[in-house]
């Protein structure tokens, strides 16, 4: 039987920060309202680069620490809600500029579960044998979908990119169990629309769009303290272990009181939660892969340990994997 196990993490964002004193000269806010909110002091902000460029970095730095080529790379997942264009999509263009001249490559949408559905859905690949390996890349620059006149949703949001090599192995470790859950019924919570219908039978009220995220910030606390609740608890026993055999949860970095209030419904310590959104903020698909980046390269994840990553997000979706550190 083929397991799917994660071989190399890389992660990006660009060098522009924004503070949260930086928003108080666009909006009515202060950095003691973000933080004591949120947990965020800062975020990255793109500057001229698109979505297919941060996924590109996140991508060869993956490529690099799992030791393959472009060349052996099998398929591209990349998940965004931001890509440059309907068509083609952020994963083609990675694979034009990698060179992963066998690679298939497409796009997938689940908001800010994008990189677990990503992994999840590699591992698919992967435990038919139909493929060895597979980058799956969560990559967004949300500014561009921000109305950054609006306070209660622009200081919660930045722009990156994390990829993970998920390969094959023969091995009992890897991805350990999975979960993957969506309820359409609450899709209000958190939306941003597409270009509206605009044919000769239908005209739309105005060809000057500009889509933006739009929150009911409550509500979406609420789902994201159950769905963070639920999701663990359902892979690890998917896995039959306990909270106590894991090292690390890293969850979608959205907010550090939804996680505090995540690890008391879990009865956990909140240090098992791995955060750095106090310095990246919300970045959607990108922002469990940049975390774990960061614990790789910190050398904070050893042979044998076991970790849950665990993301929620519009959809709303919500899902998480256990893994056994290779
Ligand atoms: N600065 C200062 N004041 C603000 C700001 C701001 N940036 N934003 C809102 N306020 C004000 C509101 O206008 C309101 O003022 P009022 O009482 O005079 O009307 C007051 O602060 C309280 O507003 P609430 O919306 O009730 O604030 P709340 O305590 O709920 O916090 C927050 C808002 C942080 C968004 C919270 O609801 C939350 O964490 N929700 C989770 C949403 C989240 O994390 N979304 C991320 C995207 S979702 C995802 O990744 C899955």
């Amino acid at each position: 039987m083929r397991h799917a196990t994660i071989i190399g993490t890389g992660s990006y964002a660009p060098d522009n920060t924004m503070t949260n004193e930086d928003l108080t000269k666009l909006v009515d806010t202060n950095d003691e309202w973000i933080i004591t909110r949120t947990g965020i002091k800062e975020r990255r902000i793109a500057t001229g680069e698109l979505t297919s460029d941060l996924a590109y970095e996140a991508a060869v730095r993956a490529i690099q620490n799992a030791g393959l080529t472009a060349a052996e790379i099998d398929l591209i997942i990349c998940a965004t809600i931001t890509p440059d264009s309907f068509m083609p999509s952020v994963a083609c263009i990675v694979q034009d500029r990698l060179k992963a001249m066998k690679a298939a490559a497409f796009d997938l949408t689940a908001a800010c579960t994008g990189m677990i559905y990503g992994m999840v859905t590699a591992a698919q690949f992967i435990e038919t044998g139909m493929y060895q390996n597979i980058l799956v890349i969560g990559a967004e620059t949300l500014s561009k979908i921000l109305n950054w006149e609006d306070r209660s949703t622009c200081v919660l949001f930045g722009d990156g990119a994390g990829a993970v090599v998920v390969s094959s192995t023969e091995k009992e470790s890897g991805m350990l169990s999975s979960n993957l859950l969506s309820d359409g019924s609450k899709q209000a919570l958190l939306s941003c629309p597409a270009v509206p219908l605009n044919n000769p039978f239908t005209k739309a009220e105005t060809t000057n769009f500009a889509p933006s995220i739009t929150m009911q910030g409550q509500e979406v606390f609420k789902f994201a303290v159950r769905s963070i609740t639920e999701n663990v608890k359902a892979v690890l026993k998917k896995a039959n272990h306990t909270v106590e055999d894991i090292k690390y949860i890293i969850p979608h970095q959205a907010n550090l009181r939804i996680i505090e209030q995540a690890a008391k419904f879990l009865d956990v310590p909140v240090d098992k939660f791995y955060l750095n959104l106090e310095h990246y903020g919300n970045t959607s698909a990108a922002s469990i892969g940049i975390a774990l980046d960061e614990l790789v390269q910190n050398k904070q994840i050893q042979h044998g340990d076991k970790l849950i990553l665990v993301g929620f997000g519009g959809g709303m979706t919500s899902g998480a994997v256990l893994l056994e550190w290779d």
